[in-house]
C-alpha cells in the first residue's frame, strides 16, 4: 500500500496535479468523515475492515502503559490533521495507537487567510500558517456526544484521544487562562489526555505564553479545575533555548503536569533547500509560518534528550517532529519519548507509514534484545 501511495498517488499530488495542499487535505478528511458517519452501510463497513487489514499491525510488545491508559501502540496522529474530530473512528483503522484532536479554541474561528499551507518536497517539509482554523470546543464536544449516543465511538480500551487546546484569536493574551479553562471544561469528559498548546507560531503572541508567568497562570487554573482527573501536558516550540525549557519544567513540577509534547513546528528557516514558494512566488524566508518534517527531526530529538536528562526520565514525553521511518521513531523513543506522533510523515509517506514504523520498531526491539517499547525509552541516554 505504501508503494502504491509513493509510486502512483504521490507524484500526482506533488507534481503533475498542482492542487492546493489544503484542498487535498479537506478532500481526504471529507472521505474519512463520510466513512465515519455512514458506518451503517455494508459497503462502508467492508472498506473499514479492509483498511484495518491493510494498515493495522498489532503486537503486545508495542503496547505502552501511561497515565493508567493502555496504548495499543506508541504511534499517534499529531494534532492539526483532524482539528474538529471529523474522522475520529478512522484513525484507529489506519493503525494509530492514539490521535490528538485539535487544536481547538473556545471560540470557533476561520484561521488565517489562504493560501496558508505549502509543501516543500525538496526538504521533505511543510510550511503552515493555518492559525487554528477550527469549529470551536463546543462543536468538538458535540461531535463526541453524538458519536457516543449512537454507540459508534471506538471503545476506550482500544484507542485513546488527546485533545489539544489553544487560545482563541479574539481573546487577549491577558485573558488566555480563562479561554483555555473554558475549552477544558467543555471537553474534559471526552479527552483521555489534554495538551496546552502555547507553541504555535501562527496565533499572534501565542508563544509568549510559554514564559513562566503566563504559563503558570494557565496551568494553575487548569490544575484547579482538573483535580488530578485527566493527564494535562504542555506542548513546546523547538525554538526555545534550554534555559526556557528548564523553566517550563519547573512549572510542570509545580502544577503536577503529566507530561510534555516536544515539539511544535519551527520558525527557523536555516538549511532549507527550498528558496521560493511556487504558490506565492516569495522567498521561503519571507513567508510566515512554521516548518514541520525533516528539517525538524534533529532539533526535536535534541529537546527530547534534554528534557529526559533534566527530569531523569521521570516525565512522560510525547516526541514529535520529522518522523518518517522506524529509524526516526526509534531515535525519538531512545532519546526519551514514551509516545510519538506523526503529521508530515503521513503527508509524504501516505497511510502505510504507521504500519511501516511499527514493524520497524519491533525489529529494533529484537535487535536490542528488548521485550517492550518502554524498555527502549531513554536508552540512548543511559
Ligand atoms: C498543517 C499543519 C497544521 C498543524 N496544526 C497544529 C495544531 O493545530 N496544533 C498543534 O499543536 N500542532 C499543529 N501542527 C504541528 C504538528 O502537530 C507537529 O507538532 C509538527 O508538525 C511536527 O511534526 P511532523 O514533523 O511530524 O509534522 C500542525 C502541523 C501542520 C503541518
Amino acid at each position: 500500500m505504501l508503494n502504491i501511495y509513493r509510486s502512483v498517488l504521490f507524484p500526482i499530488i506533488f507534481s503533475g496535479f498542482k492542487a492546493d495542499p489544503e484542498w487535498i487535505h479537506h478532500q481526504v478528511l471529507n472521505v474519512f468523515s463520510f466513512m465515519d458517519t455512514y458506518s451503517d452501510s455494508q459497503l462502508i463497513n467492508s472498506i473499514r475492515t479492509t483498511m484495518e487489514k491493510l494498515f493495522c499491525f498489532k503486537d503486545p510488545r508495542l503496547e505502552q502503559n501511561l497515565w493508567e491508559l493502555n496504548f495499543k501502540n506508541p504511534v499517534g496522529l499529531a494534532p492539526g490533521y483532524d482539528k474538529d474530530g471529523l474522522a475520529i473512528n478512522i484513525w484507529p483503522r489506519l493503525g494509530f495507537g492514539f490521535a490528538e484532536l485539535g487544536t481547538v479554541t473556545f471560540h470557533g474561528q476561520p484561521g488565517n487567510p489562504q493560501p496558508r499551507l505549502f509543501r516543500l518536497p525538496t526538504d521533505r517539509a511543510v510550511l503552515n500558517r493555518m492559525g487554528f482554523n477550527n469549529r470551536g470546543a463546543a462543536a468538538l464536544a458535540k461531535k463526541f456526544q453524538s458519536q457516543s449516543k449512537t454507540n459508534s465511538l471506538i471503545h476506550p480500551s482500544l484507542f485513546h484521544y488527546g485533545i489539544n487546546i489553544g487560545k482563541s484569536k479574539i481573546t487577549s493574551l491577558e485573558a488566555a487562562a480563562t479561554d483555555y479553562l473554558d475549552s477544558f471544561r467543555l471537553l474534559k469528559s471526552w479527552g483521555d489526555y489534554f495538551v496546552v498548546n502555547v507553541s504555535s507560531p501562527n496565533t499572534p503572541g501565542l508563544r509568549s505564553l510559554q514564559n513562566t508567568d503566563s504559563l503558570g497562570k494557565i496551568l494553575a487554573v487548569l490544575a484547579e479545575e482538573n483535580q488530578g482527573e485527566k493527564p494535562i501536558l504542555v506542548k513546546i516550540a523547538p525554538d526555545l533555548e534550554n534555559e526556557a525549557i528548564a523553566s517550563i519544567l519547573d512549572l510542570i513540577r509545580e502544577y503536577q503536569i503529566s507530561g510534555i509534547v516536544a515539539t511544535n513546528t519551527t520558525i527557523n528557516r536555516e538549511g532549507l533547500k527550498t528558496q521560493i514558494i511556487p504558490a506565492t512566488g516569495r522567498l521561503v524566508t519571507e513567508e510566515a509560518g512554521g516548518i514541520s518534517g525533516a528539517p525538524l527531526t534533529q532539533r526535536a530529538t535534541e529537546i527530547i534528550k534534554f528534557i529526559w536528562q533534566e527530569t531523569k526520565g521521570k516525565l512522560p514525553i510525547i516526541g514529535v517532529g520529522g518522523i518518517f521511518t522506524a529509524e526516526d521513531a526509534w531515535d525519538k523513543i531512545t532519546a526519551g519519548a514514551c509516545l510519538i506522533q506523526v503529521y508530515t510523515g503521513l503527508v509524504y509517506q501516505g497511510p502505510g507509514v504507521v504500519k511501516q514504523i511499527l514493524q520497524g520498531l519491533l525489529k529494533k526491539l529484537d535487535e536490542y534484545g528488548l521485550n517492550s517499547i518502554s524498555e527502549a525509552v531513554g536508552l540512548a541516554n543511559k
